[in-house]
């Protein structure tokens, strides 16, 4: 799986611009499931299997990003605008990728001055994208992600955009292990959906949800970890297990459906915990109201440093994500 994480990660992807992510699994997943749609916003659905309840698990491709805004004349420098919640502390001396291959590093007004101790506004941070020979090498309206390969440290892989194609693996390697079992017939109707824009505001999940009209959904997507220095009182910690969502900022899960979880990953041995999020919400939110309202929880994967580019997961964690997300598919639902 560790492989299929890499790729995952180092592929370029910001909001709205997530057609290589796509390709990226149309190819994985062209086998291992039943019908393969791309939506006009360029969600990827995939249905597995057919009949009983329809269930719709979403992970999101995109990832926070940038886009070039102004060219400074003298200079060349670009000027940028956020795509996505990027966290100003950890802009400079980043290095972003543009769609062509180009690198840009991130500079900051009187860096040794001002910017070494507070972050300056958005507009105050250049990119530097000079080749040495006086051409400019990005256009404005370019979009960029930040780059960093994958690095793995024990059972830790730190890497930009686990936020969240650590989902989209954890939704494809589930796919496969379904294909494996072909022979059980599957209880629901799985659609696996590979969402676009969930950093600019949820924008791909709930026209995704209008489509499918599932019965019930979970967002499967990141979470913070209270296990980081001064960091606010928070019970999920990284090799905690999966984390099953009760609140977040944009999603009260209903009772049945978190209980639904709990008891599947006791009941198949699944470590788990429960997670409490204070800020920040997921693809579950947008999908809880669509239609006429669909039941929507979250399998969420404890994560430190989310929105940097260190993001870093626990394979084990991960894991226990796929083995509670097949328990939940791969059963009837009684809620
Ligand atoms: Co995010
Ligand atoms: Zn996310």
């Amino acid at each position: 799986m560790k492989e299929l994480i890499q790729k995952l990660v180092e592929a370029w992807g910001p909001s709205g611009y997530e057609h290589h992510v796509r390709k990226l699994i149309q190819d994985e997943v062209a086998e291992l499931a039943d019908e393969i749609t791309v939506d006009p916003l360029g969600n990827l659905i995939c249905r597995v299997g057919q009949g009983g309840p329809k269930i719709m698990i979403a992970a999101h491709m995109d990832e926070i990003g940038l886009m070039a805004t102004y060219i400074e004349k003298k200079t060349g420098y670009l000027r940028f605008t956020a795509i996505g919640g990027l966290l100003y502390t950890t802009l400079m001396g980043s290095r972003v990728k543009f769609e062509d291959g180009t690198v840009g590093v991130i500079g900051a007004p009187d860096m040794f001055g001002a910017s070494r101790t507070t972050a300056p506004e958005l507009d105050e941070f250049y990119i530097d994208v000079s080749d040495g020979n006086g051409n400019s090498l990005v256009q404005i309206g370019s979009p960029a992600t930040f780059w960093r390969p994958l690095e793995e440290r024990g059972t830790r892989l730190i890497a930009k955009s686990m936020d969240d194609r650590i989902s989209c693996a954890i939704a494809i390697e589930a796919m496969r292990r379904l294909r494996k079992n072909k022979k059980k017939k599957l209880p629901n109707e799985v659609y696996f959906v590979f969402t676009v824009q969930e950093e600019v505001g949820i924008r791909g999940a709930r026209p995704a949800a209008y489509a499918v009209d599932p019965d019930i959904a979970i967002a499967l997507d990141v979470t913070g970890t209270g296990d980081l220095l001064k960091n606010e009182k928070m019970a999920v910690k990284l090799g905690g297990g999966a984390a099953i969502k009760v609140h977040d900022t944009g999603l009260v899960v209903p009772p049945a459906i978190r209980d639904w979880m709990v008891k599947r990953a006791e009941a198949d041995g699944i470590p788990y915990q429960l997670e409490l999020l204070n800020l920040g919400t997921t693809d579950a939110a947008g999908i809880q109201t669509a239609r006429a309202g669909v039941p929507s929880g979250c399998i969420s994967i404890p994560c430190r440093f989310v929105h940097t580019t260190s993001e870093t997961v626990d394979s084990r964690d991960v894991e226990a994500c796929v083995q509670l997300l097949l328990g939940l598919v791969g059963n009837t639902v009684k809620l």
